[in-house]
This record gives C-alpha cells, sequence and structure tokens, in this order.
C-alpha cells in the first residue's frame, strides 16, 4: 500500500502552519504523522535548525511519510503518542516545543480493503491502526458480551439502536456467524438498520467509528497524552495543537485545557475549517482545532 500515492487531503493546513507559531531551534513533534500531509509542510517552512518528529502507531502510514518527509533534521518513529517520553528518550531529547496532533483515521487506511475501517470494503474487519496489538474489531464483535458491545456502540457511536445491534450480534455468535468482514458486518448493520437516506451519513458509519475507537483506545489514549504525556514532555511556553473530529475527544480536549493552572487555552472557541476548505474536502467539515501553551510542567 506505501508505494500508492496518498488520498488523504491534510485539514487546516493554513490554520496548522499558523498557530505552529515556528521559530529556529525548536522541536517540533507531529504525533499523527500519517502520510505527511502536515509534517510535509512543516518542514518547507521550519529552520533547518529546528528538528521534526513523525509518529504514527499505523507502520504502513510511516513508510507513505517517509517518502515525502525526509532529512537530516527528521526522524521518523513508530508508535503512540502516548509514548513520546520513551520516544524522546530513545532521541537524547529532554522536552519538546511543539506537538500537533491530527486524531482519527486518514483516508488511506479508509480506503485499504484490507484493514477493514471502511463499510465500503468486503476486508476483514480489523481496524486497528498497529495490527500487532491489541484484538481486532472481529475479535472484539466475537469475544464482548452484549451489554459491553451496547455500551461501546453507545458511548462511542452515539448509535440509538445499540441494544438491538449488540443483541443480534450475540444471536449470530451462538450460531458462529459473528461478522468476519467489513462487508458482513455492513449487511448486517443495513437489514437492522436499512440504507439511509441521499444525503446523509450512512446509518453504518456511527458502528463503525465506534468500534474503531474501542479497538484502538482512541479516547483513553488521548486523555492519557492529555493530562498526563503533555504535562511532562513539553517545555514551559511549548505548544500544543489538537484536531478533533467528533464530539467525544473535542470535549476530552476543551475539559484538559480548562485547568488554568497548567495550560493556557489559545482557542476560546476552536479553530473550523473555512467554507471554502469544506467545499473542497467535505471530510473537514467536522474538524475543530484547539491550541494551548503549557505554563508549568510536571516533574
Ligand atoms: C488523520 S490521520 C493524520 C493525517 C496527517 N496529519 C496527514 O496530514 O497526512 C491520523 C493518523 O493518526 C494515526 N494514529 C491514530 N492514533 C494514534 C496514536 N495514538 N499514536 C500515533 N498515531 C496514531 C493513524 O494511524 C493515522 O495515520
Amino acid at each position: 500500500m506505501s508505494s500508492e500515492r496518498t488520498v488523504h487531503v491534510p485539514v487546516m493546513v493554513h490554520e496548522v502552519l499558523e498557530s505552529l507559531d515556528l521559530a529556529p531551534g525548536l522541536v517540533i513533534v507531529d504525533g499523527t504523522v500519517g502520510a505527511g500531509g502536515h509534517s510535509r509542510k512543516i518542514l518547507e517552512r521550519m529552520d533547518p535548525s529546528c528538528r521534526l518528529i513523525g509518529i504514527d502507531r499505523d507502520s504502513e502510514m510511516l513508510a507513505r511519510a517517509a517518502q515525502v518527509v525526509k532529512g537530516q533534521n527528521v526522524f521518523l518513529v513508530q508508535g503512540s503518542y502516548v509514548e513520546l517520553p520513551r520516544i524522546l528518550h530513545e532521541l537524547g531529547l529532554d522536552a519538546v516545543h511543539r506537538v500537533l496532533i491530527d486524531l482519527g483515521l486518514s483516508s488511506d487506511q479508509l480506503s485499504d480493503p484490507d484493514r477493514g475501517f471502511g463499510f465500503a470494503t468486503s476486508g476483514p474487519l480489523d481496524m486497528r491502526f498497529d495490527p500487532t496489538q491489541g484484538i481486532s474489531a472481529a475479535e472484539l464483535l466475537a469475544t464482548a458480551d452484549a451489554t459491553e458491545l451496547e455500551r461501546i456502540l453507545t458511548e462511542y457511536g452515539e448509535e440509538a439502536a445499540a441494544r438491538k445491534i449488540a443483541s443480534e450480534i450475540t444471536f449470530l455468535r451462538k450460531r458462529g456467524r459473528s461478522p468476519q468482514t467489513a462487508d458482513e458486518l455492513l449487511a448486517l448493520l443495513e437489514r437492522l438498520l436499512g440504507r439511509g437516506v441521499p444525503g446523509k451519513s450512512h446509518p453504518a458509519t456511527r458502528v463503525f467509528q465506534a468500534l474503531r475507537i474501542a479497538v484502538n483506545r482512541e479516547l483513553e489514549q488521548l486523555e492519557v497524552f492529555l493530562t498526563d504525556v503533555l504535562p511532562r514532555t513539553l517545555s514551559v511556553g511549548g505548544r500544543v495543537l489538537v484536531i478533533t473530529f467528533h464530539s467525544l475527544e473535542d470535549r476530552l480536549v476543551k475539559q484538559a485545557f480548562r485547568e488554568v493552572e497548567r495550560w493556557e487555552n489559545l482557542t476560546r472557541k476552536p479553530i473550523v475549517p473555512t467554507p471554502s476548505e469544506v467545499r473542497w474536502n467535505p471530510r473537514s467539515r467536522s474538524a475543530k482545532l484547539r491550541v494551548a501553551t503549557l505554563k508549568e510542567r510536571r516533574p
């Protein structure tokens, strides 16, 4: 997959570059480097005295990034952004000055038929950013009890039919017919929820989102990052930029930046894409960018 051209379009590039407030000598972290859309632009603008560290859980995305984000002062590392302290230690660094995380998944992952992220694909229902860790979405559907499945669909997908879907999945499982591929899950959901109406998001979208959030423990990772990892790794006066794509993530960022002894919140209201960006990149329509500087470092 990494030799193919990327189909991912980075969001709010202009707003990200402006908010990063680049200056010479900075250590900059792109904690979700993906195919390198943002990092590539940062690299074009940053002074040669800066260093850029790109992190991604997905080795296939890192291989894509490596094609466009390269140089003596670039370090690409596979891992989660919550592992930043270890990554810095291995690079012999103590603190960073700028951190960007652009959450969710890349359009390249969504359209990859072998990853199971998109309901328009027919591959195995995996959905892990790092397929070597944790359990796949198919395993989750085959093992979680109905109450847990209902919680996942309600909490992470805000799915009104969560109970009905959970009970159908556990019913099928007892007959050895738990969904194994993205199209099998889609067929089950269309049977229960219908196909939706043109111009509105497909009813399966919420379920696919919920399963992806659950298998990657996305909200837990974000919370640990904001409340524990960043206060230990950003320099005082250092900036963090977070781009979210749904209200569950945005709420965590808003709450973290409310801790006024630790953070100076630079975006009372989140920065959102311009109407013209939303027109040419509809995926950007739900993006929100929040920025804060660290006032006090945690030992
Ligand atoms: C929206 S894409 C980033 C796109 C990138 N900014 C660009 O312009 O090409 C999100 C990326 O974050 C990665 N990711 C998700 N959770 C992560 C985590 N906890 N740590 C590191 N990478 C993560 C995904 O694998 C995916 O490649």
